[in-house]
């Protein structure tokens, strides 16, 4: 019931009043009053029992010792607790019998998913289709090999870093200092012709000459590159960089040094088996 008081029969005022007008002293609804004593009482509770009051570097435990951050901690833990059994299967498999395991076949795809999407596609993109230096997965054109074992070193030691002793390794000199300009042309329109995209024809048998000597070594006499030396295949129009003229020309004169970090460290043995059965069964896997 209503304690509020008719203004012409009992102004039940404070007693303020500012230019005639005056401030009724209504009482709080008693419903009101009471949830808003129980919120205290709550919140007393509540801050005894749970982390409530901020100090510099944490806040206050609470006596019932919940926290979001063990909560998470136990989640992964039992999460990985859960995994244990099938992980330490995939450590011990064969690397090629993988893929044929009605368990691990699957169990690893999806693993290694995970694993690409966290920790690979910022360089390989999302899809693995690759950017400017950085290959494209789901094809058959390999630098370092397709088979599910070099895929597994590649992913483990990595490309050209200094972090792991095993890593891939090799460099393509930078021709910009060792040949003559018109040798330079010479060349990037043979290699170009591999792929029968010559743009001056004239060039291209004097490029074969300075190809003969100066890179067969390692993308082989037919262009077909050397995957013992990540050296990429010259004939088959898939590029890392570019197979426009001033792309090559610029690989050739300054060369190039893709480098791909180690993973060994990163990830755990059954991630990385993960991740090399999920890139070998994009479509170029051998
Ligand atoms: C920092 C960028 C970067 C990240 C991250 C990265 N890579 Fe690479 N990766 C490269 C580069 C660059 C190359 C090519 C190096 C070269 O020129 O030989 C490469 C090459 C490869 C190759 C060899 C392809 C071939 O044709 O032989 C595989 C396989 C590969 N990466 C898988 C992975 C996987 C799996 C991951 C995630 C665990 C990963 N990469 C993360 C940069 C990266
Ligand atoms: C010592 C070995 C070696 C020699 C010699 C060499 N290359 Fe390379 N070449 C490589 C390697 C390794 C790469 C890949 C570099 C990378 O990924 O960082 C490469 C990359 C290239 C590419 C880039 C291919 C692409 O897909 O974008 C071209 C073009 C190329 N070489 C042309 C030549 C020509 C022309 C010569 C001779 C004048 C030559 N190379 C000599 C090892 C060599």
């Amino acid at each position: 019931m209503s304690k509020m008081k008719k203004y012409d029969d009992d102004p039940n005022t404070t007693g303020h009043e500012w230019d005639g007008i005056e401030e009724f002293d209504n009482p709080m609804p008693r419903w009101w009053l009471w949830v808003f004593y129980a919120t205290i009482v709550w919140a007393i509770g509540y801050s005894i029992a749970y982390p409530a009051w901020p100090g510099i570097s944490s806040a206050t435990a609470g006596v019932l010792g919940w926290s979001t951050r063990a909560n998470v901690a136990a989640d992964i833990q039992a999460a990985e607790d859960k995994l244990a059994p099938i992980n330490a299967k995939l450590e011990a498999a064969e690397l090629t019998s993988i893929a044929t395991d009605a368990e691990l076949g699957p169990y690893a795809v999806s693993a290694g998913d995970a694993v690409f999407k966290t920790w690979c596609a910022q360089c390989h993109g999302s899809g693995a289709a690759g950017a400017v230096g950085y290959p494209n997965l789901l094809d058959n054109a390999w630098l370092w090999g397709g088979d599910v074992e070099n895929i597994y070193l590649t992913i483990k030691h990595g490309i050209r870093n200094e972090e792991d002793d095993d890593a891939r390794y090799s460099e393509m000199p930078a021709f910009g200092d060792l040949l003559e300009k018109e040798e330079i042309d010479q060349v990037v329109n043979f290699v170009m012709s591999l792929s029968g995209e010559a743009i001056d024809t004239a060039q291209v048998a004097a490029g074969a000459v300075v190809y003969e000597d100066n890179c067969s070594v390692c993308h082989m006499e037919d262009g077909t590159g050397d995957r013992e030396q990540g050296a990429p295949n010259l004939a088959d129009a898939i590029w890392l960089y570019g197979g426009d003229y001033e792309t090559i020309k610029e690989t050739v004169t300054y060369s190039r040094y893709g480098v791909m970090p180690a993973w060994s460290e990163r990830l755990s043995e059954a991630q990385v088996r993960a991740v090399s059965a999920y890139v070998h069964q994009l479509g170029g896997g051998e």
